[in-house]
């Protein structure tokens, strides 16, 4: 056995070992240095020998190709490697980049750095190069690139991560074919806005063939993208790198004796960088290691063997080594000389030398380290002190030459010191130019340069920064954080201290916290005389706060107050004012009033310009809202296209998951269920984003109707119970959308008692308006029908219908006319039933609903069924359920395929038939029947006897009887294909 060595103080820990971040004990490198020959030297490093052949493999590799063959053929394809450190995920990356260059993909490889995990799209900024267009060009991509890169920062920061998201789909959607393959590596070191981009790619696949492939280590994933290729389900190519087998270590040194071979095969474990490592040992050492039962402990013995080099490097050779794991992925030799003090020469020499020892690789003048633990290794003995200043070189040289705005940033965090005014500008400007797309970053840098300087030193730019940290904080996901700071402008001066009032409320909003938003509001109103546009801002946001409460006349009095304050000149406010008012004007059931201030809003809206509306953005929300409710769905969705437009040319998204709830609802109504239920999704991803539980709970208010016409009401059923137990929405709106869905789910299941108890309840407590009491009265007279209560039933239909009807919209009063009929139905008037189900089709197709309208024909051919309407029952169903299909309402799909293959089995009777055995139970004589028929009394024999046959009778009487008890049970029906005729 042998006696491991004393650790050195401050020694790493030994969890980043295993994370195989590094090394532990210094003190061995010099040790096993000394042992190293030229032979085994070239064993490590590929660029020195040429790469060992990849062994092992095979399986892995025709996945690869697989998915290669995927994009080729122009689909999507994500693979995903894992595996522990050095197993060879960025080996199999590289094999996988060959495969889909040799498939004539344009390949774009990026790759995350351990020490750079601040630092904005790092992980991008290298992978997009192939795909961006020049730094001059205008639009879409260069606002990425800009934003991305950093260059141009002032620009950067009026883009926010919404729209560098969907410029990057973008990017890769217009991919022309064969296509492009996305290499992301060391994903488990990616800094945040690289990985939600990842996750958005992976959630939202580009359509254009696209290959996204990641690579990280098992024991630190990157959960958002995990759980992103988990949901593409079989498409997603899932590799996880096993040990290779001793077979594979063999090919890997076909030139080493086999004891040896036997001995590294065994210490290694089969990870392949081990065996790098250990066939640099001598064999008593190895002999030693593979008797050291504690292999865990000795993997820092193993790792060691790797890093050697650099502590038996001289002084030249270390100090570039130290300066290029300071200056980071890709040093230029320019960079590299400035922080390692050292005239270029000597960089370029020294760079040699370490390429020659297989340390690093220099590629079109940029340094590279081999492998991100020799970097560590580097990064480590450079020491603190030395790190310190080295990053302060970094940073003045970079800012000198055109360096990337938040490369600059994440050197000047590394050396700024107290009092540095300097290093907190820069932190300023990178914060300001990012506040949108990583806020948590910038936050992080406006925070620190906040502490660097003492409070007057910032003088009057201090509020402004401070607003400008709280919203970073907030739009990061810190809501509590960007509390704490806006409470410090509660005295500053105007216009800072509105603005950080209204966000501070808005805060409270996304809390779900109304009360504490209203409070905030009405205390900065009372506070003191305001500047009309700061009072009208602050009346928008109590209207806001109205419409969640349901309370329709506050909304009202708010959005007059507002629009009284500075009329129709600030055309964007007045929009919001407006939008509001009739959001409220509906919620009271004034549907004339809402009619007119919808489309005053929309007028005023078109008339604005983008950059007008953009701190506005959030009233198409309630804009849309209405105008769906109001039953015109296309204005609806031009609204939501409008605020798209603006979301995209604007920093800020917080209104997004908002729009993306609203857009959802409204694709609802369209039946584009598969797209709603995404939209929640996505709306739920941004709300979890910046922190907003109350903006997640909204999203899956919302998806619980898709969910239930596509799931089913059990699986609806336990998300509302899980959204319930969460105590949200709190705000009541959106609480009531959860409510209703609910209500919905438990009648489609059947349980009329907790429908009920929902629906029913004092009529204040629900708002007056008609898509309110609607729906409200239409399940509660559904759910009556079913218990039995006919009488109750039928009155809750009919009340619901006549408010319909009197307010003129046709999608409240389709379900009105459907509840109706189901009634009918229930109490027999098979008929009536019938007629009224077909009316209610027609109103649910005029308010383009339709699967509403699919589930009308559905009850229209249930009604014909037992009326012994057999052609019209068949025709119906078919209808509803090509409705169905089309729109994927799977569950409601296998609802009528269950019904259809339970209706028990028909006698069905011609219409000629039918109408002769009427006039018998009438009780009319063959000869009666024949002469009223203008029939042979022989062709009406002929008749009856079919008709005995069918009904299995053999009497008159019988006959009757049986008609009847047939028609009771609906299995009577008349088969309209067949003439009345002779
Ligand atoms: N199957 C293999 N056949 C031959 N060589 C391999 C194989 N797998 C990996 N290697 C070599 O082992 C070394 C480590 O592999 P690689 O760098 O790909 O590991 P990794 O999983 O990316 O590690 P890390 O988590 O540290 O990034 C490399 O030199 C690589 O070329
Ligand atoms: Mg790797």
């Amino acid at each position: 056995m042998r006696r491991r060595s004393a650790r050195p103080p401050g020694a790493w820990p030994a969890s980043r070992l295993r994370a195989g971040r590094g090394i532990r004990e210094t003190t061995e490198w010099n040790l096993s240095s000394r042992r190293l020959s030229l032979a085994q030297q070239r064993v490590w490093g590929g660029a020195v020998a040429p790469e060992a052949p990849l062994v092992g493999r095979d399986a892995q590799l025709a996945a690869l190709d697989a998915a290669v063959a995927t994009v080729a053929g122009g689909g999507f394809a994500v693979v995903k490697l894992c595996g522990e450190p050095g197993i060879g995920k960025t080996r199999m990356l590289r094999a996988l980049s060959q495969r889909a260059a040799a498939a004539g993909l344009l390949v774009c490889a990026g790759q995350a750095t351990e020490f750079e995990q601040d630092v904005p799209f790092a992980t991008y900024a290298e992978a997009l190069r192939p795909l961006l267009p020049g730094r001059h060009a205008d639009g879409e991509g260069d606002a990425v690139r800009r934003a991305v890169d950093g260059h141009g920062a002032g620009s950067a920061s009026s883009v926010d991560r919404a729209r560098i998201y969907s410029g990057v789909w973008r990017l890769l959607d217009g991919a022309r074919p064969p296509g492009v393959a996305l290499l992301l590596d060391d994903l488990h070191w990616a800094d945040t806005p690289s990985l939600e981009l990842t996750e958005y790619l992976i959630r939202k696949p580009p359509r254009g063939p696209t290959l996204v492939a990641v690579a990280f280590r098992t024991e630190q994933p990157p959960a958002g993208v995990v759980d992103a290729i988990a949901h593409v389900g079989p498409a997603a190519t899932q590799i996880s790198l096993p040990h290779l087998g001793p077979a594979d270590v063999d090919k890997l040194l076909p030139k080493v004796p086999p004891r040896r071979r036997a001995l590294i095969a065994r210490a290694s474990g089969g990870n392949p960088l081990y065996v790098q490592a250990l066939s640099r040992l001598r064999d008593d050492t190895l002999a030693a290691l593979v008797n050291d039962h504690d292999i865990d402990a000795s993997e820092s013995r193993i790792l060691t063997g790797l890093v050697t080099d650099i502590a038996d490097l001289d002084e030249r050779q270390r100090r570039v080594a130290y300066a290029a794991a300071v200056a980071g992925a890709h040093a230029s030799i320019d960079l590299v000389a400035y922080v390692a003090e050292l005239p270029a020469r000597a960089v370029i020499a020294g760079a040699d030398q370490l390429h020659r020892r297989g340390l690093i690789d220099v590629d079109r003048g940029q340094l590279r380290f081999r492998h991100p633990l020799v970097r560590a290794a580097a990064h480590e003995l450079a020491g603190p002190a030395w790190r310190f200043a080295a990053h302060a070189r970094a940073a003045a040289h970079l800012r000198a030459h055109g360096g990337s705005l938040q490369v600059v940033a994440h050197h000047v965090a590394r050396s700024a010191q107290p009092g540095d005014e300097a290093a907190a500008e820069v932190l300023i400007e990178a914060g300001l130019a990012f506040t949108y797309s990583a806020p948590a970053q910038a936050a992080h840098w406006l925070g620190m340069a906040l502490r660097l300087l003492p409070a007057d030193r910032l003088g009057d730019r201090r509020p402004a920064v401070l607003l400008r940290y709280a919203r970073a904080l907030g739009l990061g996901g810190d809501l509590e954080g960007s509390r704490e700071v806006l409470r410090e402008l509660a005295h500053a001066s105007e216009p800072v201290r509105t603005e950080a009032a209204a966000f501070r409320a808005f805060v409270a909003r996304m809390r779900g916290d109304i009360d504490e938003a209203e409070m905030l509001l009405t205390a900065e109103l009372n506070g003191g005389r305001l500047p009309p546009a700061a009072e009208g801002k602050l009346c928008v946001e109590l209207a806001a706060l109205g419409a969640l409460r349901e309370d329709g006349e506050a909304t009202r009095r708010h959005a007059e107050r507002a629009l009284a304050l500075f009329g129709d000149d600030r055309p964007a406010l007045a929009a919001a004012a407006r939008a509001l008012h009739a959001f409220g004007s509906l919620q009271d059931g004034d549907v004339a009033g809402a009619r007119h201030h919808a489309a005053a809003a929309t007028r005023l809206a078109d008339a604005a310009t983008s950059p007008t509306l953009r701190p506005h953005v959030e009233l198409f929300g309630p804009l849309a809202w209405v105008h769906m409710q109001l039953g015109d769905v296309d204005a609806a969705v031009r609204e939501l296209d409008r605020a798209a437009q603006v979301v995209a040319s604007t920093g800020d998204s917080s209104a997004v998951p908002y729009l993306l709830v609203v857009r959802a609802a409204v694709q609802t109504r369209l039946g584009h269920l598969a797209p709603a239920v995404q939209l929640t999704e996505e709306a739920a991803a941004v709300a979890g984003r910046i922190g907003s539980a109350e903006m997640r709970a909204m999203a899956e208010a919302v998806s619980l109707r898709p969910l239930l016409w596509t799931a089913g009401p059990s699986a609806t059923i336990a998300a509302a119970d899980r959204l319930a137990a969460t105590g949200r929405p709190r705000s009541r709106m959106w609480w009531r959308v959860a409510r209703v869905n609910l209500a919905m789910a438990h009648l489609a299941a059947g349980n009329t008692g907790p429908c009920l108890d929902i629906v029913s309840g004092p009529r204040e407590s629900w708002p007056a308006g008609p898509p309110t009491a609607v729906p409200r009265d239409t399940l509660r007279a559904v759910a009556l029908a079913r218990s039995g209560d006919l009488g109750g039933a039928g009155r809750f239909a009919r009340r619901a219908g006549s408010v319909a009807e009197a307010a003129g919209l046709s999608y409240e009063a389709g379900w009105a006319t459907w509840a109706r009929a189901y009634v009918a139905l229930r109490a027999r008037r098979f008929d009536e039933a019938a007629a009224l189900a077909d009316q209610a089709v027609d109103r649910l197709v005029a308010a383009e609903a339709p699967i509403e309208a699919a589930l009308s024909r559905h009850l229209a051919g249930v009604a014909y069924i037992r009326g012994g309407r057999a052609g019209r029952a068949r025709d119906a169903l078919r209808r509803a359920r090509d409705g169905y299909e089309a729109h994927g309402a799977t569950w409601l799909r296998s609802v009528l395929d269950r019904h259809r293959a339970e209706t028990p089995p028909r006698v069905a009777l011609s219409a000629r038939e039918r109408e002769i055995a009427e006039l018998v139970r009438s009780g009319l004589t063959n000869q009666e029947i024949a002469s009223r028929l203008f029939l042979s009394r022989r062709t009406v024999e002929s008749h009856l006897s079919r008709v005995f046959a069918k009904l299995g009778v053999r009497s008159r009487t019988a006959m009757a009887a049986r008609i009847a008890t047939e028609l009771e049970a609906g299995r009577l029906v008349v088969d309209e294909g067949s003439r009345v005729g002779p």
